[in-house]
């Protein structure tokens, strides 16, 4: 049997009980993964991954599925760019000669990028089949492997062609966190502090008490960052399907962040360290409000520099090449850009009244 430490179910209200997931965190869980009910009757499988995973783990995914189990492999370079219909395309035919149909399961063994297109795949495969997650970076497991937004990116811009597909488990094992660079488990950090923010104060506190402990990567306290920021998304998530409101939270720290991410190119900022220093942007907007603190936003850019993450802009990204830049995100609704902030620590809200002026003494320092 499978032997998660922690268990968390995403459940999605109004919708068929079916549409809801298990997340399973532990260490070890790659090797157990043939014991997951989803694939316990053999269903032939489509496994994506990409050439820096492939070497550490594909190997031990496949000895777990067993040797009766019809298993397609698709190992796909490395990097965002291949987040494209290309890498999709790539999935469908290997999936289509090998004859996989409706009962196969695609299963996607990486980071966020390997994740989204694999789920994207799956959506788009004979109408849709079954997908599990099996993310490797800290971002994919406290973020990008739960909820269901799958998709690709597209010349005209990131995350724009795309479907909500909910996988059918996700599998967090804890052990592929070994290998994962420094800067990249940083990148992941950002978003797990954004939970507290924007949802819990005491995860929030628990999160500044313990900020030695997460950067010396103590696997007590990371597995339960993970649980408690998978548990935190989960709810916003079976609240909010589809990003009709209460989801647009999650964006916190996000308009500032793509800002940056698009004016200094996809790559040399990772998108959460882009995301680290948006949420300063953010935080600094609502401590002059009067909102939260000063020592709120203290305390956010202490935690955030001891990963070694960014907490202001790049000097080129004066306050009109963000304004301009945010003119352009996806997110703009009705011609204005809309703000995260926080109204109080642990409660976010959004607003489009953020001035120029409040734009600019934030970033301003
Ligand atoms: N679907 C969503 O809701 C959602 C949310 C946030 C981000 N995203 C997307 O996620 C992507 C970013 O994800 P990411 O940060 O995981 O990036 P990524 O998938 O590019 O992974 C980062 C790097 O780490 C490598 N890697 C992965 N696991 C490793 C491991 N265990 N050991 C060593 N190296 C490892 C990867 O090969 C890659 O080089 C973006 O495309 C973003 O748009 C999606």
């Amino acid at each position: 049997m499978i032997k998660p430490v922690r268990t968390l179910e995403v459940e999605l209200r109004g919708i068929a009980e079916d549409r809801s997931y298990p997340i399973l965190i532990g260490q070890g869980l790659l090797a157990d993964l043939g014991a997951l009910p989803e694939l316990a009757d053999d269903a032939p499988v489509v496994l994506v991954t990409n050439e820096t995973i492939a070497p550490l783990y594909l190997s031990r995914v496949r000895d777990a599925l067993g040797q009766q189990r019809r298993v397609t492999e698709v190992v796909l370079p490395d990097g965002e760019d291949q987040k494209q219909l290309a890498s999709v395309e790539q999935v469908w035919q290997r999936a289509l000669e090998d004859r996989h149909e409706r009962g196969s399961i695609f299963i996607a063994l990486g980071g966020g990028v390997v994740g989204d297109l694999t789920g994207f795949a799956a959506a788009g495969f004979l109408r849709g089949v079954r997908f599990i997650q099996l993310p490797t970076t800290l971002l994919s497991q406290v973020d990008s492997s739960v909820g269901g937004k799958t998709g690709i990116n597209h010349p005209l811009g990131k995350n724009l062609i795309g479907a909500f597909h909910q996988p059918s488990a996700v599998v967090i094992d804890l052990d592929t966190l070994a290998s994962l660079p420094d800067r990249e488990f940083a990148a992941g950090m950002a978003e797990v502090v954004k939970y507290g923010c924007i949802y819990a104060p005491d995860f929030y506190s628990w999160l500044m008490a313990n900020a030695s402990e997460l950067a010396g990567r103590d696997q007590t306290v990371v597995a339960e960052a993970i649980a408690r920021s998978c548990s935190i998304k989960a709810r916003v998530v079976a609240q909010d399907e589809r990003e009709g409101g209460l989801r647009a939270i999650l964006n916190f720290g996000h308009t500032f962040g793509h800002a940056i991410e698009k004016e200094m190119g996809y790559g040399s900022w990772l998108h959460g360290e882009a995301v680290a220093c948006g949420m300063v942007i953010a935080a600094r907007i609502s401590a002059r409000r009067g909102w939260v603190p000063d020592d709120t936003v203290t305390a956010l850019t202490d935690f955030l520099t001891a990963f070694g993450l960014p907490t202001s802009p790049p000097e080129a990204m004066s306050v009109d090449v963000f304004l301009e830049a945010m003119a352009l995100d996806k997110k703009v609704a009705a011609g204005k850009v809309r703000y995260v902030l926080l109204r109080a620590l642990g409660t976010a809200i959004l607003v489009d009244d953020v001035t120029r002026d409040e734009i600019a003494l934030a970033i301003a320092g």
